[in-house]
């Protein structure tokens, strides 16, 4: 197929409306880690990707800062909540960009706006008759005197057996579970038997959603595992879903004291804060995505597929917001072949044992999005890591545009005068249709791939046109090949800077374009601008050596025995 087939109306996103693009909001009750990165590089991919093809793109996220992912941590360290938060945002915060995740906002659940649209929902779904009050028969530990929602209560899973915590199997099945619900419960911080006692909560009537959601699932976009999984979910029949919690510590439920919101209530409000937020500092309307015709695109963990798939949808259906167009679930993550466990060890800190390690943040992201389709599994080993990067990036990639740089350089000195062999066209006219369909796929593996398929014909192109044996008996046609490669790596400039932005922004520096970002990927197809003055040659990638391999292997293996794995 060639690029002029590539019709603007068969893309999934036409130019035509704005895209809105999130990330679940990560709890601030730790520092980041591998797992996190499954959502967040994919979604930036596909950011800046709708960007290069001229579509208009607001990109959130922000800290889910409630429930009791926060205040156990707050408890365990003897410490207040808000402290926690404070110092888990400020790192994701400052981790982001580091990364080359750029959002046009990152906010905060705890932010007053949140406080208060999710009140403003709330109070609407009550004034529509979606919300009822029931008095249950809770547990409630004696020792520490108080009611134990979800993380502070562990037993066993009503539907797989396994151990599991208050609101969510998970160990074992991933189902999200209601209070109440758990067998053999005893309370997670001092493992007292809890007795039952009487508390009013309050409930959404999800039940009134049923038909809604098989009509919305039947018509959302996205991977196909957030769709089947949730209708599955929806054949089997629902229930009301409590909403408040004894605590403290979240958005007060209006009118009621002692009892706040269930996280899962204003964690995915949060994105509409942080579009608030973001329409407040840029002048935008976040009215446009959340009332009116904009897209809205959620990329998520699998493993919150029920929240943002059932819960998420029918709370906006029931207050009046527009809904969600896609919802991209990733798959699970692995360390070393193992399921990702912060707690037995299998865990890779994005600071701690990346970062510091003076390791290329571009090679990560490269890691995360070529590993593997995005629904299935990903393992992250340091073995393949150093594979990837030794093969695939500086013997692949980096060879390729290092070699055509250098001998540009060393023989021209500036970009030489040529044409683009129709052949050498063809190679980058494929690669940007398959981006276009992958794109509208959410397969971010076969987006990078087409980009690593452009340089591993350049490598061909190269070895078969011989400059640098032609050069001194047929100086032009040493300058053509000269010139093709060099147009292939202008191309490569272009279509990397989506998966690679650090290495896109430097080979364009090489090239002695001098500065660039977010350049149309119909560049990718324009003419050289031959007699500019091409800048220092560097290898754009190191490689890795076999005991930095060892000691970082090592490491993990340290953690999984410290933890008793
Ligand atoms: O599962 C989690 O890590 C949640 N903090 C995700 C929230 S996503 C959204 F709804 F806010
Ligand atoms: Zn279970």
């Amino acid at each position: 197929m060639r690029c002029s087939e590539l019709r603007e109306e068969d893309l999934k996103y036409p130019r035509d409306r704005a895209i809105l693009v999130t990330c679940g909001l990560p709890y601030v009750n730790g520092p980041c880690h591998i797992a996190h990165l499954r959502t967040y590089v994919p979604a930036d991919v596909f950011v800046r990707f709708l960007r290069k093809m001229g579509r208009e793109v607001v990109f959130v996220c922000g800290s889910d800062t409630h429930g009791t992912p926060i205040t156990v941590k707050a408890e365990e360290e003897g410490v207040s909540p808000r402290e926690i938060v404070e110092r888990y945002h400020r790192h994701f915060l400052e981790l982001f960009p580091r990364l080359g995740i750029v959002f046009d906002n990152y906010g905060s659940t705890d932010d007053p706006l949140n406080h208060r649209r999710t009140q403003q929902i709330v109070q609407e779904l009550m004034r529509r008759g979606y919300v009822y009050p029931k008095t249950l028969r809770l547990p409630y530990c004696p020792h520490c005197d108080r009611f134990l929602p979800d993380r502070y209560l562990r037993g066993v899973c009503p539907h797989c057996g396994a151990e599991a915590r208050g609101d969510e199997c998970d160990q074992g099945c991933g189902r999200h579970l209601e209070p109440g619900e758990l067998l053999e419960p005893r309370c997670s911080i001092c493992g007292s038997k809890p007795e039952m006692r009487e508390t009013r909560h309050y409930f959404f009537r999800l039940t009134a959603f049923e038909e809604f959601l098989r009509g919305f699932l039947g018509e959302l976009e996205g991977t196909e595992n957030a769709r089947n999984y949730a209708l599955q979910w929806v054949e089997r029949g629902l229930r009301d879903w409590n909403i408040t919690r004894n605590l403290d510590w979240g958005v007060r439920f209006p009118g009621e004291e002692g009892l706040v919101l269930y996280v899962w209530v204003d964690a995915p409000i949060g994105y509409i804060s942080s579009t608030e937020e973001w329409a407040q500092r840029r002048g935008g309307d976040w009215e446009y995505f959340w009332r009116g015709p904009g897209y809205i695109v959620h990329f998520i963990g699998g493993d919150i597929i029920y929240h943002h798939c059932i819960f998420w949808p029918a709370m906006l259906k029931g207050s009046g917001y527009s809904l969600p167009y896609a919802v991209v679930a990733s798959g699970m993550v692995k360390v070393e072949g193992r399921v990702f466990s912060k707690s037995r060890g299998y865990v890779i800190w994005v600071e701690d044992d990346y970062l510091k390690e003076g390791l290329d943040p571009d090679a990560l992201r490269y890691y995360i999005v070529s590993y593997t389709g995005h629904t299935r599994d990903l393992d992250f080993s340091w073995r393949t890591y150093a594979d990837k990067v030794n093969h695939e990036l500086v013997a692949t990639l980096g060879n390729f545009l290092y070699r055509a740089l250098l001998f540009a350089k060393r023989h021209y000195g500036v970009i030489p005068e040529g044409e683009v062999e129709p052949r050498v066209r063809a190679v980058v006219e494929e690669a940007i249709e398959e981006i276009g369909r992958s794109l509208d796929e959410y397969e971010f593996k076969r987006m990078v791939d087409a980009v690593l398929g452009v340089a591993s014909y350049g490598n061909r192109y190269l070895q078969q046109g011989e400059p640098w044996r032609r050069i001194e008996a047929e100086p032009e046609a040493a300058e053509a090949v000269v010139h093709n490669a060099l147009w292939l790596v202008k191309a490569i400039a272009v279509l990397l800077e989506p998966v690679m932005p650090s290495k896109a922004e430097e080979l364009w520096r090489q090239l002695g374009y001098g500065r660039r970002d977010n350049v149309p990927l119909a560049e990718a197809l324009k003419p050289l601008e031959t007699g500019l003055r091409l800048g220092e040659p560097q290898p754009l990638f190191e490689k890795i050596p076999e005991e930095k391999v060892r000691e970082l292997s090592e490491r993990i293996a340290r953690r999984v025995r410290e933890a008793g794995g």
